[in-house]
């Protein structure tokens, strides 16, 4: 199939929207990443999404509707949740609430919830009201690579496998949305993302977030999210982070980089803006600036891809306090790294 690389405009949204009616994958612009998106109601299509990333069927897709009002046909919706979706969506929170039978289980893989998301793109927001159906959208990336940010990523990965994508531009907030299980007595964040734990607790009176945010699961636990099972936001490289006194973390990564090219490796060093100095004659990439996290969310997706595409084999990457956005940062660099983490202060 020959993949359709569309303009925002109302004609082209029209198209893509009839696309969804009909069954079709439809690439989609929200202000986290780009989205894979089919009708929620339509198993076959639901089906396709799957079969397209190359995703397990036991990891559940997230569907995006464009008010609480669409939402309530799908799922039940209590006080205690309607004012966590009143006060922040649209916005980038998912929330995991119980679902109604008009939910195929494909979608959530026969879990009891069913993800709900209201995204505030107003690309998202215009395709989901001309289609008039809700839409499952996993991210738009092949299962385990980093999600997408550009329309460019989207169609590097999937070109071919959907009808369309719209293009949208850059993503705000680049880090996928955050994914809070309503379902519990203690409200719990199972991914990390723009929407922090202590903007949440402007409405809850308790938010809880699930310890293997930041640690890979122990033998034999069973994953909250099953997304969190899967290897992801892998890079080809392998990358390693550097913690510690940034004296020490700067000295470790010259001294590793060194070593790396001693070895005929191609090697990159992933930097704050205000380190750049420090790695002057280095092959360094600016991931933003440590004092604002946000630009690192905005970035680490995009600068993970470019290091593949440069043939980049090993990375090692500063990182910042697991704080605010920093904590979603560092959930998905984490993860990125399959956990390698090297302490400067201890190696020195
Ligand atoms: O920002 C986002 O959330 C993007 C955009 C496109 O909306 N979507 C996204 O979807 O990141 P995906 O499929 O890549 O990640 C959804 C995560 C997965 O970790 C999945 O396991 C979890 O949400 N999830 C979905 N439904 C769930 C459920 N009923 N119970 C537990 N986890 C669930
Ligand atoms: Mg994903």
């Amino acid at each position: 199939m020959e993949t359709l690389l569309l303009t925002p405009n109302e004609e082209n949204l029209l198209l893509a929207a009839n696309a969804l009616q009909d069954g079709q994958l439809v690439g989609l612009p929200t202000e986290t990443v780009y989205g894979l998106g089919a009708d929620a109601l339509n198993e076959a299509a639901v089906r396709a999404i799957f079969a397209a990333k190359g995703r397990p069927a036991d990891n559940p897709l997230i569907v995006h509707v464009p008010s609480i009002q669409a939402a309530e046909s799908l799922c039940h919706i209590d006080d205690r949740s309607r004012r966590v979706m009143e006060y922040f969506c649209p916005g980038p929170l998912t929330l995991l609430l119980p679902k109604k039978p008009i939910v195929p289980e494909v979608v959530n893989a026969g879990l009891p919830s069913v993800a709900i998301r209201i995204p505030s793109h107003p690309v998202a927001r215009r395709l989901l009201e001309l289609s008039g159906v809700p839409v499952a959208a996993p991210s738009a990336n092949t299962s385990g690579k980093p999600s997408p940010t550009t329309a460019q990523h989207v169609m590097d990965d999937l070109c071919g496998k959907l009808h369309s994508i719209i293009d949208g531009g850059c993503c705000q907030v680049g880090l996928e949305s955050t994914v809070i299980d309503m379902t519990r007595e203690v409200p719990t964040v199972l991914r990390p993302g723009g929407i922090t734990p202590d903007m949440l607790l402007s409405v809850l009176d308790e938010v809880a977030v699930a310890d293997s945010v930041l640690r890979p699961l122990k033998e034999g636990e069973k994953a909250l999210s099953p997304g969190m099972l899967y290897k992801h936001y892998a890079p080809k490289g392998t990358l390693t982070l550097i913690k510690g006194s940034e004296q020490a973390v700067q000295q470790l990564m010259k001294k590793l980089y060194a070593e790396a090219l001693q070895q005929q490796k191609t090697v990159q060093l992933f930097a704050f803006s205000e380190h750049l100095p420090a790695y002057e004659g280095c092959n360094v990439k600016c991931i933003g600036s440590l004092k604002e996290p946000e630009t690192v969310a905005r970035q680490l997706f995009a600068v993970l891809r470019q290091a593949d595409a440069e043939g980049v084999d090993v990375l090692f990457s500063e990182v910042l306090p697991a704080k605010g956005v920093g904590l979603a940062v560092m959930n998905r660099l984490s993860r990125a790294a399959g956990f390698r983490t090297i302490d400067a202060d201890r190696e020195g």
